[in-house]
């Protein structure tokens, strides 16, 4: 039977998706809040519909025949968009709202790990009024992480010793509409995610991936959706042995373990810490940019692992390709503080010679391609070695110019991964 995948979602993840599907027998259609160009151009028929109305997406999957569905972002998971597909039979390749919450609600995710007794969880409280929050900000002895309880686009936590002090984190819980909050320990050390396919009780994991939040070289400035991100030519990372790898992996199988039916991606957000691998945050879905990363060396064809999915089948083992790959974002000017659009973009796929292109929240308009106020597109290197995937970034990077547009140059550079390998090392005491 040929199948039809409804993809949801218009950023850099959902190009290299689309592109994933489109490299299988499927037919793809997407939707999604903004035309992404190159999504659009791999699909059979893109729709632009507010991808957070579930009635919306779930009458062009009807429209358009679709046999399966894979959700990008986290807001239409939220929503309930897979509920409403799963529900006019249509199977979504993303967890429901209810198990969604790992992600949407922080402090059902700290809860949750606390209950079933899933290793890595930090100390923490949960919080319904600002008032006792910044109470327990003064009484705590140490730093601490403030956690809005919603999604924030990866935008909304501050950490005290870090990014802020104890007495702007106060002002942030008192001047933000944030009720509900979690309060706990500053982690420190490097972190991690490790990304798996999961269905039918099976997981299947991914190379693990760094990405860079902060919007400055050197990690520096505000949080950012992650400005860019690398993958070695193994699971693990320069920083991280096989052992910290196999740790998060126990972590991700323990968190499917006890959330039973859970559909989709499971992407663990990890801290190498003195004291071992700790949890910063799970998300129900692929990484934003770190599904540039994985994407391109998954050997397995993903259209293979989404029918095994919804047929209930053993997920099948995955295989990657022994490639490094550096992701590098370029964005606004100003992002993401006070972002300024509207310059138009000057690369293409052809340009971008022998790395990979994904556009991101980019305006396609009648003579080209422009800026919005959101990150524009990845680079992606693919080679041997981290520094050969990161050269082939950098000169993507330079054939797009840097008019109107930023990057963090220093990810994937040596210097800045063997600060990494450095940094381990002292937490080990080594
Ligand atoms: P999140 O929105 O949970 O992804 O958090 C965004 C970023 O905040 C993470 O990638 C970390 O860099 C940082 N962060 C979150 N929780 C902690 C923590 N407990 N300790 C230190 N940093 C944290
Ligand atoms: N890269 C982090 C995220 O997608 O949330």
């Amino acid at each position: 039977m040929s199948e039809t995948v409804l993809l949801v979602g218009g950023g850099g993840r959902e190009h290299a998706i689309a592109r994933a599907v489109s490299d299988s027998s499927a037919t793809l259609y997407a939707c999604a809040g903004n035309r992404n160009p190159g999504v659009a151009r791999e699909a059979a028929g893109f729709e632009t519909l507010e991808t957070t109305n579930p009635t919306a997406v779930t009458a062009y999957a009807r429209e358009v025949g679709a046999t399966l569905a894979v959700v990008g972002p986290e807001a239409p998971l939220a929503a309930g968009v897979a509920d409403a597909l799963d529900e006019a039979g249509i199977y979504a390749f993303g967890p429901q709202e209810t198990e969604a919450r790992i992600e949407t609600d922080k402090p059902f995710q700290r809860r949750f790990m606390r209950e079933h007794g899933i290793p890595g969880c930090p100390a923490f409280e949960t919080f319904d009024d600002p008032a006792a929050a910044c109470e327990y900000v003064d009484s705590h002895d140490g730093d601490l992480a403030v956690k809005p309880a919603g999604l924030t686009g990866g935008k909304g936590v501050k950490v005290i010793g870090d990014q802020v002090t104890a007495a702007e984190a106060k002002s942030y819980i008192r001047e933000s509409d944030h009720d509900r909050l979690v309060l706990e320990e500053r982690l420190v050390g490097e972190e991690f995610t490790v990304q798996a396919f999961v269905a039918n009780g099976d997981l299947r994991v991914t190379p693990a991936v760094q990405d860079h939040k902060r919007a400055y070289e050197g990690d520096e400035g505000p949080n950012t959706g992650g400005m860019g991100s690398y993958s070695d030519a193994e699971l693990a990372l320069p920083f991280i042995d096989e052992n910290d790898y196999m740790t998060a992996v126990d972590i991700l199988q323990a968190t499917v373990d006890a959330l039973g039916g859970y559909k989709g991606i499971l992407y663990g957000q990890f801290m190498l810490t003195a004291d071992g691998v700790r949890v910063v945050e799970f998300n129900a879905r692929f990484g934003d940019p770190e599904a540039m990363n994985t994407l391109p060396v998954l050997g397995t064809d993903l259209l293979e692992v989404l029918v095994a999915a919804r047929e209930g089948d053993p997920l099948p083992q995955l295989t990657f390709t022994p490639r490094a790959t550096v992701c590098k974002y370029a964005v606004p000017e100003g992002y993401p503080t006070d972002p300024q659009g509207g310059t138009r973009v000057a690369i293409d796929a052809d340009s971008a010679g022998d790395a990979l292109l994904y556009y991101a929240s980019v305006d396609e308009r009648a003579d080209g391609i422009y800026t919005t106020t959101s990150r524009s597109f990845a680079v992606v290197g693919v080679a041997d070695s981290i520094a050969a995937a990161e050269a082939i970034a950098e000169d993507a990077l330079a054939a797009a110019g840097e008019e109107g547009l930023r990057s963090r140059h220093d990810i994937g550079k040596a210097d800045v991964v063997q600060k990494r390998i450095d940094h381990v090392a002292e937490l080990r005491g080594e």
